[in-house]
């Protein structure tokens, strides 16, 4: 059986109505059975973490920040802590969105110190990785997600490290609708998990693909042998995708 993680960026959308109405479409729609083998996290803005959490209490969909600081507590003006997600019902953490790396430049060594810190708390860490079109154009893909992983995994423990989603997101597949090709995209899946092969035995580490994303091409992503689920922004926010991309995990989990 495969095991699939299916995962909804809401990004900076909705308002308080609107996610709770998506949450409460969400559930209404997983209720029609979700398998075992799938698991499904939204990770709306954070101010929306605790009403859509309560929305979904009591069934199989997760809720997760966007963002989290690297410190527990303190003089952090507009940080938001593991604890602060932790109490109210967030168990999930994206760190390293390529829009936190490139519009609010978090660097590879930011992303680190988020990802440690996150792993000595209660959250997942879901953490983000992909190159830019210009660094795949000039050749350098391999070089900057080997870099992204070395940075968070050469600083953790191997139990630690064995926790943390990964989430292949290549930039120039985000918001454009142009989805990596299922070959380009397992290539890159592939190559990951035996980078990550160098730190734990990654056969069974859940590498998310992510840019994209439709209730169209997830058959054949999903369908990739080291493909282990989606994060889909766009297509997250309108309950029939997502429950469509959902539907198609269940299937493929067989
Ligand atoms: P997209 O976003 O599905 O809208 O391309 C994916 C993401 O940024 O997580």
């Amino acid at each position: 059986m495969r095991q699939y993680v299916i995962a909804g960026n809401w990004k900076m959308n909705t308002v308080l109505s609107r996610a709770e109405e998506l949450a409460q479409q969400i559930k209404q729609g997983i209720t029609q059975g979700l398998h075992s083998g799938v698991s499904v996290i939204v990770f709306p803005p954070s101010v929306f973490i605790h009403p859509v959490a309560q929305h979904v209490q009591g069934t199989r969909v997760k809720v997760g920040a966007q963002n989290c600081s690297n410190e527990p507590y303190g003089a952090f003006t507009g940080e938001i802590s593991a604890d602060m997600i932790t109490s109210v019902g967030g168990e999930y953490t994206l760190i390293g969105h390529s829009e936190r790396r490139v519009i609010y430049k978090e660097s590879n060594d930011v992303v680190a110190a988020k990802v440690k810190h996150v792993l000595t708390t209660s959250l997942t860490t879901v953490l983000c990785i992909g190159e830019t079109l210009q660094e795949r154009q000039s050749g350098q893909t391999w070089t900057v997600l080997q870099q992204q992983l070395d940075a968070v995994y050469t600083q953790i423990d191997k139990t630690s490290a064995e926790k943390i989603i990964i989430a292949y997101e290549p930039v120039w597949a985000i918001g454009t609708g142009v989805a990596a090709t299922k070959e380009e995209a397992q290539e890159a899946h592939n190559f990951i998990r035996k980078h990550v092969g160098n730190y734990i035995d990654s056969t069974n580490t859940m590498i998310l693909y992510g840019g994209s994303v439709t209730a169209d091409n997830a058959d054949q992503l999903l369908s990739q042998p080291d493909i282990n689920g989606a994060l889909i922004g766009g297509a997250s926010l309108k309950a029939e995708s997502f429950l469509s991309i959902i539907a198609t995990a269940n299937k493929l989990a067989g």
